[in-house]
């Protein structure tokens, strides 16, 4: 039997991660998709679990693991698989990967308006299908004069309306607190940003608050033909409110990064002409995937050291 503090391993941390946490712990990992029954059988006696967003952390969990787990470390700037209230009420640290994961999130949100706006991935499957030239032309729609929506303006949506700013367009942006304006970027409610953007962006946390957020009543104030950009949570859509505006026109089209119960992604949308399908990518770069590991790995260190993790949730 190895001895030493254990650390429960589970969800798409990198192999920089997973031996920076061997150097001082004895490391279990379930895989990317470990079934419930595993994470039961491995998490008592654990001093740490190490999930993403894939993985329900939940009450029933933590009292399993027991007394002696102290932190709950996301591999994610997102924590919604985390209850984090029945963490704190058992004295569990929950932490999270802010930050090193602003830039490439931001670069993809606007990877996905430009793809969904000039129909990259309708037409790279007909060129690959030999359908040049194709039957209809394949027009799109440019940024630049257009406006774009920001709903919410966390970190990633103000790196977005950063790296906007070359492109020529409007921006207005949805916000809970008082975030002062940035960029030129014009606060609106929801309502009014969504009548008047061509491009909505989502970049809110997925809360009970912001749970169906986008469903078919804000859905229908958008603006005919908008095109909508979701690299947060799936749930903020109603799915099957999605799927009809974009079969009845209203949406143009949309660009889709996170998915109501990944990885499945629904035939509806699957069938769709109009929709850029991404298999959760936000993150996904080699450098910002590294950079998450550390701080996940730093951010476990310091609470088994009895410090202060560089980012803790609760
Ligand atoms: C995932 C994410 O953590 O940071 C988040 O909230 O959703 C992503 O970065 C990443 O895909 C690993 O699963």
């Amino acid at each position: 039997m190895t001895a030493g503090p254990r650390v429960v391993v589970v969800g798409a941390l990198p192999t920089v991660g997973a031996d920076l946490l061997r150097q001082r712990f004895v490391v279990e990992a379930g895989g990317s998709r470990p079934e419930r029954s595993w994470m039961l059988e491995h998490a008592p006696g654990a001093v740490a679990i190490v999930a993403d967003p894939s993985i329900p952390i939940d009450a029933e969990l933590l009292d399993i693991a027991g007394g002696s787990l102290k932190v709950v470390a996301n591999f994610a700037v997102g924590h919604d698989n985390i209850d984090v209230e029945a963490a704190r009420e058992r004295g569990v640290r929950a932490t999270n990967t802010p930050d090193v994961l602003t830039n490439a999130t931001a670069e993809l949100a606007i990877a996905l308006m430009l793809a969904a706006a000039r129909r990259v991935a309708e037409a790279d499957a007909l060129t690959r299908s030999g359908r040049w030239p194709p039957e209809d032309q394949i027009l799109g729609r440019e940024l630049a004069g257009a406006t774009v929506g920001l709903v919410g303006f966390g970190r990633i949506a103000r790196r977005v309306t950063q790296l906007l700013r070359c492109f020529d367009v409007r921006l207005l942006f949805t916000s809970r607190s008082e975030a002062p304006a940035r960029h030129g970027a014009e606060r609106r409610d929801l309502g009014e940003l969504l009548a008047d953007s061509d491009f909505v962006s989502l970049h809110v946390p997925l809360t009970s608050e912001t749970r169906h957020l986008i469903d078919a009543t804000r859905l229908a104030q958008v603006k005919p033909g908008a095109i909508l950009v979701n690299t947060s949570r799936g749930a903020v859509v109603d799915t099957p409110a999605l799927v009809d505006a974009l079969r009845s026109g209203r949406l143009g089209a949309a660009g889709l990064d996170v998915y109501e119960d990944e990885p499945h992604v629904p035939r509806s949308l699957r069938e769709l002409p109009n929709t850029v399908l991404l298999p959760h990518l936000g993150s996904a770069t080699g450098a910002t995937r590294d950079a998450m590991a550390r701080l996940c790995v730093e951010n476990v260190i310091a609470v088994i050291e009895g410090r202060e993790p560089p980012a803790p949730v609760v």
